[in-house]
């Protein structure tokens, strides 16, 4: 048998197939349609392997879809593909519709038919803890029957996508599971996204913009910690069910941001004897931003038996010093398409 993973040359898609290769000995195809956010590169390791096979093509696409799950005989689909960015969906929601909803609804419409022939396939959509809202400074963490309270564009297109996924199982029977899970941060993430941008803008010389007061909360969790309670939940969880996955690592924002200058003070001093942390500075906010997020993650830890393996200070340092040893990697994603979109939001 073998795995369909959606957007798996994004950041976390790409780190669950590196690892997935690495440690399960089944196919997995990686079926992509490299927007800004996808990057072959993400998969250079295993990009040979027999195991693999990549598929450039758009989840909008639900013909080609069925006709990959058929000639496969593929038994779990887990769909990362989305996109991704809460600052790109208050720019441009249209982008944000047309794959997160609808893209998701094709794959549903192809996983059906799918599904009548083997009886035993899953369908994982991998969401988000966006769905639920904000969270109150002396409020309990969200848990999975929080009531959705999506507020950017973003996290209301993950949560009409995950309320089409949950309709396809209480409707059709579909064997569906749903995972909310909060900020991942570690290797291959798009220097659009507070910590690698972080870790970009300071070896640049270039400011560190925390968005308004910089207090905002999000609960923090080391990428693989993310793609194993994944592989658990493909393997142990149950149909129908929904859960939450997160580092309970609670940061303010200007913490992470002093967390990482930490580290690069130590690691790669600047020339000029002064702290990164000099380069910190609260710029304009975001609109509608989400002020706390936070997760209970009691029902993975007592039902499969899951919980974090990696702290958050050893974690970013991890990160950081991974970012200093791919210089390339980081120009390569910079470039071309992202570098186009940027001039265009900016201009
Ligand atoms: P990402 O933006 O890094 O990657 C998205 C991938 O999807 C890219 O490879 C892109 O090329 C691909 N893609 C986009 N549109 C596509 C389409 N129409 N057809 C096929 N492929 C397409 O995203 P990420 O940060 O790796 O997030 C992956 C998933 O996890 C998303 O669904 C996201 O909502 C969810 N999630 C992310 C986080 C996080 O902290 N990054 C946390 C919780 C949940
Ligand atoms: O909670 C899970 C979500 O985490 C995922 O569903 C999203 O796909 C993922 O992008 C992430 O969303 P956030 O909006 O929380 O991540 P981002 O890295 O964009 O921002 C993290 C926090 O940092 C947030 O409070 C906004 C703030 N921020 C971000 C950027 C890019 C800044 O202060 N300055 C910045 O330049």
């Amino acid at each position: 048998m073998t795995i369909l993973v959606t957007g798996g040359a994004g950041f976390i898609g790409s780190n669950f197939i590196n690892e997935w290769i690495e440690q399960v000995d089944e196919p997995v195809i990686n079926l992509d349609l490299l927007t800004y956010a996808g990057n072959p590169d993400n998969l250079r390791e295993i990009a040979g392997s027999p195991q693999y096979l990549f598929v450039h093509a758009n989840i909008c696409d639900g013909e080609r879809v069925g006709e990959l799950l058929d000639r496969y005989e593929v038994r779990a689909l887990i769909h990362f593909a989305a996109e991704s960015h809460v600052d790109r969906s208050i720019s441009g929601p249209q982008s944000f519709v047309q794959t997160n909803i609808v893209g998701t609804s094709r794959l549903l419409d192809a996983a059906l038919p799918h599904w009548r022939k083997v009886s035993d396939f899953r369908f994982l959509h991998v969401s988000t803890d966006e769905v639920f809202g904000s969270l109150e400074p002396d409020e309990a963490p969200f848990v999975e029957a929080c009531t959705y309270k999506p507020n950017s564009p973003y996290a209301a297109s993950k949560a009409a996508s995950d309320h089409l996924v949950r309709a396809y199982g209480q409707t059709y029977g579909l064997p569906v599971l749903i995972t909310h899970c909060s900020n991942n941060y570690g290797p291959y993430h798009f220097p659009e996204k507070l910590i690698p941008l972080l870790i970009n803008n300071a070896i640049s010389g270039k400011d560190l913009p925390l968005y308004g007061d910089g207090r905002q909360v999000r609960d923090w969790l080391y990428v693989a910690d993310h793609c194993r309670a994944l592989r658990m939940v493909l393997a142990e969880g149950k149909p129908g069910q929904t859960y939450n996955i997160g580092g309970s690592a609670e940061r303010q924002n200007i913490e992470v941001a002093r967390t990482v200058c930490a580290v690069l003070d130590d690691v790669r001093p600047r020339q000029d004897g002064r702290s990164y942390g000099d380069q910190i500075v609260l710029v304009r906010d975001r609109p509608g931003h989400d002020r706390r997020y936070a997760v209970d993650t009691t029902k993975l830890r007592t039902e499969l038996g899951w919980e974090p393996l990696q702290n958050f200070d050893a974690g970013i340092e991890k990160t950081v010093r991974w970012y200093l040893e791919h210089p390339d990697w980081v120009a390569s994603v910079t470039g071309g398409t992202y570098r186009e979109w940027v001039a265009r939001q900016y201009a």
